[in-house]
C-alpha cells in the first residue's frame, strides 16, 4: 500500500536490532486518517468474507483495528495482556513469547465475546515472529471460531511470523512489507532496492 510505504519512508526510524520506530503515525501518536486508510484496505481485501469481528490485541493493534471494525460495522475484541492469569474458566489465553523483550506474557479474551459462529479477521500493526498472532489464532481455535484471515499493517518480512501463518493454512495480508533495512533504510519487497 503506497500511502503506507511512503509515511514510513517519511517517517520511520530504523533502529539497532532491526526495529523501526513508527511513533508518529502509529505506535505513540496516531493518524486516524492513515488509520481509516488501513481500515478500508483490510475491508476491501476481506469483503468477500462475511467477517463478523475483528480480534487484536492491546495495545498498538488496536488503533488499525478498530478502523476495520467501524468500516465493517463489526464489534472489536483486544486479547489483553496479563502477566499471570489466575485460573479462570471463563477465559480463552495463550502464551504469547517475546523474542525482542524475552518474556513470556499470556493474553486473554473472555469466552462471552467470542463464539463458534464467529468469522474473525485478526488484525495487527506489526508483524515480527508472529507469536502474538499466534496466539490469537490459538484463541480462536479454543472458542472454535473461523477465522477468515490475518490483517498487518507492517509486516518485517525477514523475520519468521510471515511463514509461520501461511504455515498454519491461514490468509495474511500485510500492507506494507520489508525486506531489509539495509543501510538503516527500509527497503521494501518487491521495490526497486530490495
Ligand atoms: P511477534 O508477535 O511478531 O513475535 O513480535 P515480537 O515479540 O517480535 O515483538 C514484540 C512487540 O514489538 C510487539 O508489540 C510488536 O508489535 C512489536 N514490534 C516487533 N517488531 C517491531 C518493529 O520493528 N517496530 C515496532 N515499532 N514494533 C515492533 P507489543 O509489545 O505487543 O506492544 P504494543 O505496542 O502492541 O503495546
Ligand atoms: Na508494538
Ligand atoms: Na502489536
Amino acid at each position: 500500500m503506497k500511502l503506507l510505504e511512503d509515511r514510513i519512508r517519511e517517517d520511520g526510524v530504523v533502529l539497532p536490532g532491526n526495529v523501526l520506530k513508527v511513533n508518529q503515525f502509529l505506535n505513540h501518536q496516531i493518524d486516524p486518517e492513515l488509520m481509516y486508510a488501513l481500515g478500508k484496505e483490510f475491508a476491501n481485501l476481506y469483503q468477500a468474507e462475511k467477517i463478523t469481528k475483528i480480534l487484536t490485541i492491546e495495545a498498538s493493534g488496536i488503533a488499525p483495528a478498530i478502523m476495520t471494525g467501524l468500516i465493517l460495522h463489526v464489534p472489536v475484541l483486544f486479547a489483553r495482556k496479563q502477566k499471570s492469569v489466575t485460573m479462570n474458566d471463563n477465559l480463552y489465553t495463550a502464551d504469547v513469547y517475546s523474542y525482542t523483550k524475552k518474556t513470556k506474557n499470556k493474553v486473554a479474551v473472555t469466552k462471552n465475546f467470542l463464539h463458534a459462529t464467529d468469522r474473525v479477521l485478526i488484525v495487527d500493526d506489526f508483524l515480527a515472529n508472529g507469536q502474538a498472532v499466534n496466539g490469537l489464532l490459538d484463541i480462536c481455535e479454543q472458542a472454535h471460531a473461523g477465522v477468515v484471515g490475518v490483517g498487518i499493517a507492517i509486516e518485517k518480512s525477514f523475520q519468521a511470523g510471515a511463514q509461520l501463518i501461511r504455515k498454519r493454512g491461514v490468509r495474511l495480508e500485510s500492507l506494507a512489507r520489508i525486506a531489509s533495512f539495509t543501510n538503516n533504510e527500509v527497503h521494501f519487497v518487491g521495490g526497486e532496492d530490495s
